[in-house]
């Protein structure tokens, strides 16, 4: 099929580039000219496993533009995959009513629009309506949400959990369910809902994943409170298929550019409706206290004072595998270190940034710092020979994300405190 995709984001890229791997033809489209003249020479904005071996492999099937008007092709659908920002706790939605516009203008045989950006519910049916007076031809917007993770874009795009189609247009969903036919193995793969619910499933899992999160955060607190070991608790309750395994981490909170955005959208839209979402404004709220809480660790250990003691940082990105940024814990962390008098010395293989000075070598960082703090959970550090922490000033690991929570620190007289655990 002949796609063309709006936005080169996280989402829309590796929408982009799997469904030219599944054989269809792909044009991705973004305003951005330095990112398409980079795609169109195989650079990638993005640090994201197996993104640039796809797109090598499948040049063929993708190509890159800054225009709609500049493409001439016709094709049977659009992409929509453009930013939906939460801005003063309300869901911008501009960026998409101006593509919607834009392609409806732009079509000329009968067109499925499907709608990958987060949006508030009754938004994709609303659009459609707004729009319907702009063109004599057929066209059905559907909503499509995406649940790929940054750092496992691809492989979670071609071998997804679920796939929700939400339309009340029989011929629209055919032709998505077309698109997905070389990915879907199992019928119940394949979620049709109608527009309302899918929109509203998109934020109730992302949210839903925030509160886990939120809840192991205050139950690790309550093991340092009792002298249980979250660890421990984890194993039982990740045993219990009725919670799942996955997403009970305790540590530093979440980041990224969905969680933090979805849960003040979600609580917002509910108080639009007349609703309330308790839980999630408790998420939230145990969410921002989180890296205070973890400072005043730091402080305890110190008497509370640690100016001027230098600290190794390891782990910038807001996640493992990815390089990007955005509401990363560990930026919040390095500022309000900063306020104290602290210095750090931060390292992260793929993420940058310009609030403190950075090491290209990971032993760099531990050569002159009193203590280790560690941000996120890359491999490079769980790897890390221990033996060599021994040259921190202070001997002191302080473990956001709870890495060596099961090794015997103790052997190298290295102090260890983490989250929901206490010293050893
Ligand atoms: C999240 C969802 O997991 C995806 O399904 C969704 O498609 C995406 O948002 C989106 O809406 O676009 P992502 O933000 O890439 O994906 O990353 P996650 O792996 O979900 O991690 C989010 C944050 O939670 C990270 O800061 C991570 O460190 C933190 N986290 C995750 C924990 O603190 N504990 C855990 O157990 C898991």
């Amino acid at each position: 099929m002949k796609i063309c995709i709006i936005g080169t984001g996280y989402v829309g890229l590796s929408a982009g580039v799997s469904l030219a791997h599944i054989g269809h033809e792909v044009v991705c489209i973004d305003s951005n000219a330095e990112k398409i003249n980079n795609l169109k020479r195989g650079i990638i904005p993005i640090f994201e496993p197996k993104m640039a071996d796809l797109i090598n492999a499948n040049k063929d099937k993708i190509s890159f533009s800054t225009n709609l008007s500049e493409v001439t092709e016709d094709f049977d659908v659009y992409y929509i995959a453009v930013g939906t920002p939460t801005i003063d706790n309300k869901v911008d939605t501009s960026q998409v009513i101006k593509t919607a516009q834009e392609i409806v203008e732009n079509i000329k045989k009968y067109t499925v629009i499907i709608n990958k950006s987060t949006v508030p519910i009754g938004f994709n049916k609303e659009l459609k309506k707004s729009l319907q007076n702009k063109t004599n031809i057929e066209f059905d917007i559907v909503s499509n949400p995406e649940f790929l993770k940054q750092g496992s874009a691809i492989d979670d795009f071609l071998n997804p959990e679920r796939i929700v189609i939400g339309s009340s247009s029989k011929k629209a969903i055919e032709l998505v369910e077309k698109i997905y036919a070389p990915i879907i193995k199992e019928k119940n793969q394949l979620i049709i809902t109608d527009e309302n619910s899918a929109e509203l499933s998109k934020y109730a899992c992302n949210s839903f994943l925030a509160l886990k999160i939120s809840y192991m955060n205050e139950i690790a607190k309550l093991c340092e409170k009792t002298g249980a070991d979250i660890e421990n608790i984890k194993k039982v309750m990740a045993s219990d298929s009725r919670i799942g395994a996955k997403f009970l981490n305790a540590g530093l909170g979440f980041g990224g550019s969905c969680f933090p955005k979805d849960t003040k959208a979600i609580v917002s839209i509910a108080k639009e409706n007349n609703a309330e979402l308790k839980t999630i404004e408790s998420t939230i709220q145990i969410n921002s206290a989180q890296i205070d809480y973890f400072i005043q660790k730091i402080l305890a250990f110190y008497n509370n004072d640690i100016k001027n003691k230098t600290f190794a940082l390891w782990g910038i990105a807001f996640k493992p595998n990815t390089n990007d940024t955005r509401e990363a814990p560990s930026l919040k962390l390095i500022e309000k270190l900063k306020l104290l008098g602290a210095n750090i010395i931060a390292y992260d293989s793929k993420a940058k940034t310009e609030l403190i000075e950075q090491k290209a070598n990971i032993e760099d960082t531990i050569q002159n710092a009193n203590a280790l703090i560690i941000a996120t959970e890359w491999d490079e550090f769980k790897n890390f020979d221990l033996k060599k922490l021994t040259k921190l000033k202070d001997r002191v690991i302080f473990d956001g994300r709870n890495i060596y929570i099961n090794k015997n620190l103790k052997e190298y007289d290295l102090k260890y405190i983490c989250i929901g655990k206490n010293e050893q």
